[in-house]
């Protein structure tokens, strides 16, 4: 290190340059390195997957066989994961074992999903949500709907009758109603993303979800 008349001069590698470019020169380094660390986190833990929450009877289903027709990604459906492992339906474990029981599979699929699964777009349960560490598992994307707008569409559905028998959750109108208002603030706080879906067909929501994903 030499002095001048005004300027104090260090040594950079082989160059000698002024202390202010020196430090100039440090701080973009550790911004170029830090800019690295995120990018190598960002690749290496986060999953590029899409994982669409919301109510029973809000969609879910429909709209990610339309997200597929129209991207192309590979979609996987929580229930249908879990109907397989058990070889029987939903409505069959409610009945055999519980609500419980129920919840821990959706948290081994859950765990699975995090762990082996991305660019993939993940159809859930209406109570998936609560799994632990969703987020990790890609950007979740609430269908959110006002419950009169659900329960209308499930009516109106040519299977209604089975529509509603395969839900256990939604045997009586006033009780699909309470846990709709206990979960919505839940769902919005998960969420990355909130689409109305009131009024919208599929493809319009297919396309704003693609496009709000940047697919
Ligand atoms: C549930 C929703 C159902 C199914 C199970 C429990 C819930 O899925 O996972 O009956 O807790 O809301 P859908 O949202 O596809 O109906």
């Amino acid at each position: 290190m030499r002095r001048s008349d005004d300027v104090l001069w260090v040594t950079c590698g082989k160059q000698v340059v002024s202390k202010k470019k020196a430090e100039h020169n440090n701080g973009f380094h550790s911004l170029i390195i830090v800019i690295l660390i995120w990018i190598i986190c960002y690749s290496t833990f986060m999953k590029n997957n899409i994982v669409l929450i919301g109510f029973m009877g809000v969609g879910k289903g429909s709209v990610a066989r339309e997200i597929v027709a129209q991207s192309g990604m590979v979609a996987v459906d929580t229930d249908d994961i879990i109907e397989s492992m058990e070889n029987r339906k939903i409505k069959k474990i409610f009945a055999e074992e519980g609500e419980p029981y129920f919840r821990a599979l959706e948290k081994r699929v859950a765990k699975w999903l995090r762990n082996s699964v991305d660019n993939t777009l993940i159809s859930t349960g209406g109570g998936f949500y609560k799994v632990p560490k969703l987020r990790e598992m890609g950007t979740v994307v609430l269908l959110h709907a006002p419950f009169e707008t659900i329960y209308q569409r499930i009516i109106d559905h040519p299977n209604a009758a089975r529509k509603l028998k395969k839900r256990p959750l939604f045997q009586e109108i006033d009780k699909a109603k309470a846990l709709y208002d206990e979960r919505e603030p839940q769902y919005k706080k998960m969420a990355n993303i909130v689409i109305d879906v009131s009024g919208k067909d599929y493809e319009t929501i297919a396309k704003e979800i693609l496009k709000k994903t940047s697919r």
